[in-house]
């Protein structure tokens, strides 16, 4: 067993590393501040091949494989949680569209969110009384003549006001999650607007926007996958998009601990530096080893996905671990900052806010629970 990057894995992650501090890590709290993301990073992130980092190269991806994505949001998460979900979520969509799509969804696609035309892509599954439990959603899509026709509300949409492209599931059926169809519905269709802007504790620099859909027409060839599928396209795609969610999580408390760890060597209480204290140190073990323990369950799953192996569980319980974990690593950060974790002049402020959601989007720790729990139990 090679608990090793391979080549390209490091590679990628080197790359994702040295735009993260160059680029990222400077503008993180201006970022937070300002709620938006510069668009020039995001097209960064598409030059370097970070926005579709496990798409084929036929379609402008960079066929690296999922443990090397890991490996790169982590480090974009590190610089900043906001420009991390970004990319997760984008890569998320390109990966939906590229395993179900015709050829032509993909080529109208795929290469666009690749290359950053298509600024970013978006997954629009949630509504308001719909969010662990997307099998209840009330949004719908009707037939009329070769189009069709949705109407509904969906909220919580992480790049709702300025991504390219969205994946949106509707009901074409009865109740329940076997009703349940998925469309591409690209922005400024007409009767597609954007709802509220969410005021966020954290992530602040990540929009998350209501979605408003009436009477949107788009052609049939807008449906992805099979009618009444969709249901299984938005779990199938949720899987994959929790590894990111752990990834970004990760980076994160990276970013908290490296944090901490620089702080408790130059802060003297007692006429020791606080790095000293038993107290500190185990703080600092207790998060390294969480830390490390996230990674592994976090490359178990990528690699588990990479290698076409099942992988549900297994990203079920990195989500959940890495993402209770980074909560806690965030935690002990400020803890050993003292006062000072708490003003905005120290980063740990950000991380803590920022790493919060992650134990709720993409599925709350209580949904991993059920994935993991319904795999145990069969
Ligand atoms: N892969 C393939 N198929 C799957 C599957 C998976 N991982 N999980 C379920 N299915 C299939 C089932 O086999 C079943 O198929 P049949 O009808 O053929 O039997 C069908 O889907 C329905 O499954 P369930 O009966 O298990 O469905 P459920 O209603 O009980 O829900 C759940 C299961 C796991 C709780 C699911 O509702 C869930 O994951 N909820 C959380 C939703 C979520 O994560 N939302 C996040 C929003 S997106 C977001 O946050 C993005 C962002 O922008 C950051």
């Amino acid at each position: 067993m090679d608990f090793d990057l391979d080549e390209t894995a490091s590679m990628v992650q080197a790359s994702a590393r040295d735009f993260a501090n160059k680029e990222i890590v400077p503008r993180a709290a201006s970022i937070d501040r300002e709620g938006k993301i510069p668009r020039s990073i995001l097209k960064d992130l598409a030059d370097l091949g970070m926005m579709t980092l496990a798409l084929p190269e036929e379609l402008g991806g960079a066929d690296v494989g999922t443990v090397a994505y890991s490996a790169a949001l982590t480090e974009i998460a590190r610089g900043c949680a906001s420009t991390g979900v970004t990319m997760s979520v984008t890569n998320m969509v390109a990966e939906v569209i590229a395993r179900f799509g015709t050829d032509a969804q993909k080529k109208q696609y795929v290469p666009k969110l690749a290359s950053g035309a298509l600024v970013a892509g978006s997954f629009a599954l949630s509504e308001p009384e719909a969010g662990s439990d997307p099998g209840a959603m009330r949004t719908t899509a009707k037939r009329d003549g070769d189009h069709w026709v949705i109407d509904g509300a969906k909220q919580w949409i992480t790049s709702g006001d300025f991504a390219g492209v969205f994946v949106v599931w509707a009901r074409t059926g009865g109740a329940g999650t076997k009703g349940i169809s998925c469309f591409l519905v690209e922005q400024g269709t007409p009767g597609l607007s954007v709802g509220h802007h969410e005021d966020k504790m954290g992530l602040r620099g990540s929009s998350t926007t209501a979605l408003h859909f009436e009477g949107v027409r788009v052609p049939e060839t807008a449906l992805l996958g099979e009618l009444n599928g969709g249901f299984k396209i938005a779990m199938m795609a949720l899987d994959g998009g929790r590894i990111g969610i752990a990834s970004q999580a990760i980076g994160i408390a990276e970013a908290a601990l490296g944090a901490a760890v620089d702080y408790a060597k130059e802060r003297k209480t007692f006429g020791a530096p606080i790095a000293d204290h038993q107290g500190i140190q185990w703080m600092i073990a207790d998060s390294r080893t969480e830390l490390d323990a996230a990674r592994l369950l976090t490359y178990r799953a990528a690699y588990l996905k990479e290698s076409k192996q099942s992988f549900s569980s297994q990203a079920a319980m990195a989500k959940l671990y890495a993402t209770e974990a980074a909560g806690r690593i965030c935690d002990r950060a400020l803890q050993i900052h003292g006062g000072y974790g708490y003003v905005k002049e120290y980063d740990v402020e950000r991380y803590y806010r920022d790493v919060r959601v992650t134990r709720i989007y993409e599925g709350t720790s209580e949904i991993q629970r059920v994935v993991i729990g319904r795999g145990v139990t069969g």
